[in-house]
């Protein structure tokens, strides 16, 4: 008993230091903080949505594609450098969500068999594209969820 009301004595007041402490530094650092805010909206997909696209690849994507995003030639397609995914960034995603099977594209190689459906949401699928745009040596940009709203998802 007399263990734990210590513990939660020290946990209170550190709590109460933390808070002092982050209220005299915010108000010391406070042009830092607003120079950092005022960056502009447009300027990338957040941290949370790149988050959200690595788990996506990590628990989907990197079985085919594989974990340096090379896929296996022949079988499946390098995702590094990928002209479909750089150039062609709403149909990649429209590949994310519908698979590959009715998406026409600019493909060169056929594949021995199609890439199917992977997730439900245009978030999901803009997270993952997101992801393998910024990834594996590729500097290809980013895609918004506005830009595919209208991107229909077929029923599975
Ligand atoms: C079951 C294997 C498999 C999984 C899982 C898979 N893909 Fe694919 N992917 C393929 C195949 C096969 C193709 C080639 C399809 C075609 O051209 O018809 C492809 C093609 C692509 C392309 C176009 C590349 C190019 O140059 O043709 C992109 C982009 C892509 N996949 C992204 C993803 C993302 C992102 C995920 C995870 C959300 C994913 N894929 C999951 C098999 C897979």
């Amino acid at each position: 008993m007399k263990t734990r009301n210590y513990i939660v004595l020290t946990f209170a007041s550190m709590i109460g230091i933390a808070m002092m402490t982050s209220c005299g530094g915010g108000n010391k650092t406070g042009s830092t903080d607003t120079q950092v805010t005022e960056e502009p909206a447009a300027a990338g997909p957040s941290a949370e949505q790149m988050a959200l696209g690595e788990k996506i690849f990590k628990e989907k994507c990197i079985v085919c594609h594989q974990a340096n995003g090379q896929g296996i030639p022949n079988v499946f397609p390098t995702l590094v450098g990928s002209d479909f995914l750089l150039n062609q960034k709403v149909l990649a995603v429209t590949q994310v969500l519908n698979g590959s099977l009715k998406v026409v594209a600019n493909k060169t190689v056929k594949y021995p068999a199609p890439m199917p459906p992977q997730v439900g949401t245009h978030e999901e699928a803009v997270a993952a594209i997101n992801y393998v745009l910024n990834n594996f040596g590729n500097k290809g940009g980013f895609i918004t969820v506005e830009e595919v709203k209208n991107v229909p998802i077929d029923p599975r």
